[in-house]
């Protein structure tokens, strides 16, 4: 849900006063807390900091008819006409900023964990039915991290509530779990398969922060990233064992890679910051902290082995149950257990932003490696790490490991990658599975040996993914050229894994922009050759579900729909117009399932402009009518991602109307496409102290976020950056700086395509491959 949410939170008394709800065709309001991170103080008198642990003993007055929830069961109620007085059981020792109530109106379903833990979700009246996936990951998470820990979970009870208005994604407070509606709630009839999936991550999530984060409790906020990082780590490995056929690990380099896109940035930050004013805090909730955390320990676990390290992760729960921890005391940990340098080779990777790029160069029979920190600005840090290496070779059977502390270092590789000469088999990988937080650039014959591999499909799903994603980085640095990238993507024409498209239509879709840019007069052949690429995974699949297809397959459609109308794809566009036509006349139509709903969205606001408008009223009145909140959200992320500019607007103002909740602006303001990017930075421009009042800093973030990096000339940035000069708010500087940075990266790219020597060649040949 971070990904849905990319952004930051309200504190909690801006989300209460919003709280409303209808039942029985009335506003009605419901109280609920949000702590994290230091808004406890505003509720009552306390030393809010995550180390000072107390036991809690609360007592609410509440009006009796409504459910009033907080982290303990309930001791005793005494009524008194309208107002109940409920007592709480007392607390074992807990962080302020994991304390929270909720009260209001709700019915629930309830199961019970292997041990006896009752474990319920809440939900508004008469929606409890689509709390039931919930409750079975709950359930089953709960039985899998006693185990993985080693150590019960210490509550009575659990749990989980939808919350119809709610800043964050989800939030993990001890026995008392909130969530957004549509980070809990799942109907098999409206809702999507992705959704499926995020709610069963995001339960996984935040019950793993009940023994990572609530038991064992970070010392400072500096150590956010284990609690944010670990539990996203585990929540896949709780999601990978209930549902293996999700291949949720594959899909988990979505995470690496984004990670790896944002800490090549100068404006990055190293993942354990030091905060020394309550106000940094919401920043670090970002994907330094999240998904480089969590890469790093998908690393360190592949490094230490998976048996070793849940032993001595269970050790550390242990050791520091009901007290708190800093980075430095799970190293030891790990370190103590395992017997391995955990401390040294991690304080490279956690105290330093960046990562290195591993320069390979093929010498007789040898490899030789250098490391150089990986900048996209194409220059290169100073930054150095003790790097985990793993080589597959000519197999998967026979991988090396082995770690690089020196700038240069050589591996042996004899004859075993196979029969170097002409047409032989021979190849060589590094970083096997995107294990390890770096990326990779060969020398020329070590490259073609690896596009050969792929083409042979020799490579795995994960090393697909990263093969591809350390090209295009790369190449945006202009360390490799635009020709080689487009090369390789064309080898990955006829896959057909949803995880390995997802990465590859990353890239297609950032190369359809900056080639409108660079080479404008290319840019429509550029077009039609990424088409290529998807266009026959895409026809395979069609529009309509097949009987018993696979939950990867369901993904894929909406996936490849959406890319190839974006890319223009008119066949696709007509089909989805067609659909959606069909759709607004019979809401139950089986032709526009909550899958593919998105893509024909997408293709009506293709066609739509102030003049002809019909398409875009009838997606207004889906989002004003429908019930369910998965719809709305989707047409919603469509509603800004059009070409006409007045239809651009209209959407834009919707924000500051009550049509919009705050929580919600990030969605629209998502699918804001290249082409409007003018009229959307003159519309910040106009609109950015009502933007800056009504917003706070890390929520205005995402105005920046979305809007500035369409750009790509350093004209445009020289003058994004002097509008902010005397407009700055704290908790979103380094967010417009990260976006600068880009657009000034993108510029550079964008330079380097302009003068590529034989780049229309190269487009045409691919062009005409059969
Ligand atoms: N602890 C966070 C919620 C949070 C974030 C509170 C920022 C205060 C500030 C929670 O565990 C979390 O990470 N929620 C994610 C969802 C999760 C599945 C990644 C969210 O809210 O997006
Ligand atoms: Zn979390």
């Amino acid at each position: 849900m971070r990904r849905l949410l990319s952004g930051l939170y309200h504190p909690w008394y801006l989300h209460r006063t919003s709280c409303k709800y209808q039942y029985k065709g009335k506003e009605r309001n419901m109280a609920v807390t949000q702590f994290e991170s230091v808004d406890a103080r505003r509720c009552f008198p306390c030393w809010d900091e995550p180390a000072f642990k107390a036991k809690f003993k609360l007592t609410l007055e509440v009006p009796s008819e409504l459910v009033a929830l907080s982290n303990m069961p309930v001791g005793n109620a005494t009524f008194a006409g309208p107002i109940k007085t409920v007592r709480y059981l007392e607390s074992p020792p807990m962080s302020t900023y994991l304390v929270a109530i909720v009260v209001g109106l709700f019915e629930y379903v309830e199961g019970m964990t292997t041990k006896g833990t009752r474990v319920r979700v809440y939900t508004q009246i008469g929606k409890s039915n689509q709390g039931k996936f919930a409750l079975d990951v709950g359930v089953k998470s709960l039985n899998l991290y006693k185990d993985y820990f080693d150590t019960p979970f210490p509550l009575p009870k659990l749990d989980m509530v939808a919350i119809p208005d709610f800043a964050a994604g989800a939030m993990e407070n001890y026995g008392l779990v909130t969530y957004r509606e549509v980070a809990l709630l799942f109907d098999d009839k409206s809702s999507s398969a992705s959704s499926r999936q995020s709610v069963a991550i995001t339960v996984a999530h935040e019950l793993a922060h009940q023994w990572f984060g609530n038991l064992v409790t970070m010392e400072w906020w500096t150590h956010l990233w284990l609690n944010e990082g670990f539990a996203t780590w585990v929540s896949h490995l709780a999601v990978d064992s209930f549902f293996p056929q999700w291949n949720i690990w594959t899909q988990f380099l979505d995470s690496t890679t984004t990670a790896l896109r944002l800490d090549s940035l100068e404006a990055s930050h190293p993942i354990e910051v030091e905060i020394h004013h309550a106000s940094e805090v919401d920043q670090i909730f970002d994907a330094i902290s999240y998904d480089k955390g969590a890469s790093v320990i998908r690393m360190l676990q592949s490094y230490l082995g998976a048996e070793r390290f849940q032993k001595a992760m269970a050790s550390y729960m242990k050791k520091y149950a009901f007290s708190n921890a800093k980075t430095e005391d799970l190293w030891a940990v790990l370190e103590k257990e395992t017997g391995e340098p955990v401390k040294d080779l991690m304080t490279t990777w956690t105290k330093q932003k960046g990562y290195p790029v591993i320069n390979a160069k093929i010498k007789g029979d040898d490899i030789e490696i250098e490391q150089a920190q990986f900048l996209l600005d194409g220059s290169s840090g100073s930054g150095m790490w003790i790097v985990p290496i793993t080589s597959g070779c000519g197999a998967y059977d026979t991988q090396k490991k082995f770690l690089l502390k020196l700038k240069r270092d050589k591996m042996v590789i004899g004859s075993q990658c196979g029969d170097r000469k002409k047409g032989g088999n021979f190849w060589t990988k590094l970083n096997i599975n995107g294990t390890g937080f770096y990326r990779v650039k060969y020398d020329d014959e070590l490259a073609a040996a690896l596009q050969n591999a792929l083409e042979t499909k020799k490579l795995s799903l994960m090393d697909k993914i990263g093969t591809v994603d350390d090209l295009y980085a790369l190449s945006i640095a202009r360390q490799q050229t635009f020709a080689s990238l487009l090369r390789l993507l064309y080898g990955y024409r006829g896959e057909a894994d949803y995880s390995v498209l997802s990465h590859i239509n990353t890239v297609t879709t950032s190369i359809a922009k900056v080639s409108a840019d660079a080479t404008p007069a290319l840019a429509g052949d550029i077009k039609q050759l990424l088409i290529k690429i998807l266009l026959s995974p895409a026809e395979k699949l069609g529009w309509d579900p097949k009987k018993g297809e696979s939950h990867l397959d369901v993904m894929l459609r909406p996936l490849l729909l959406t890319a190839l109308v974006q890319l223009g794809h008119g066949k696709t566009i007509n089909e989805g117009v067609r659909r959606f036509n069909i759709f607004t006349r019979d809401r139950g139509t089986s032709l526009l399932p909550p899958d593919t709903r998105k893509a024909a969205y997408l293709a009506v606001m293709q066609n739509v402009s102030s003049s002809n408008r019909s398409g875009y009223d009838a997606l207004r009145k889906i989002y004003k009518e429908s019930a369910e909140g998965e719809e709305r959200l989707q047409v919603l992320g469509i509603l800004s991602s059009c070409r006409d500019k007045g239809i651009v607007l209209e959407s834009l103002n919707l924000i500051f109307t009550n049509e919009v909740r705050n929580q919600d602006a990030y969605i629209l303001l998502r699918g804001i496409q290249p082409e409007a990017r003018e009229i959307s930075w003159n519309w910040l421009k106009e609109n950015w102290e009502r933007i800056s009042r009504t917003f706070s800093g890390s929520l205005a973030a995402n105005f920046v976020k979305n809007i500035v990096p369409l750009f790509t000339s350093n004209e445009k940035a020289a003058e994004i950056s002097k509008f902010f000069a005397t407009r700055t708010k704290p908790g979103f500087e380094r967010t417009l700086k990260q976006s600068l940075e880009t657009v000034r990266i993108s510029a550079r790219w964008a330079e380097g395509i302009r003068s590529e020597p034989g780049l229309s060649q190269t487009v045409r040949e691919l062009l005409a491959k059969p």
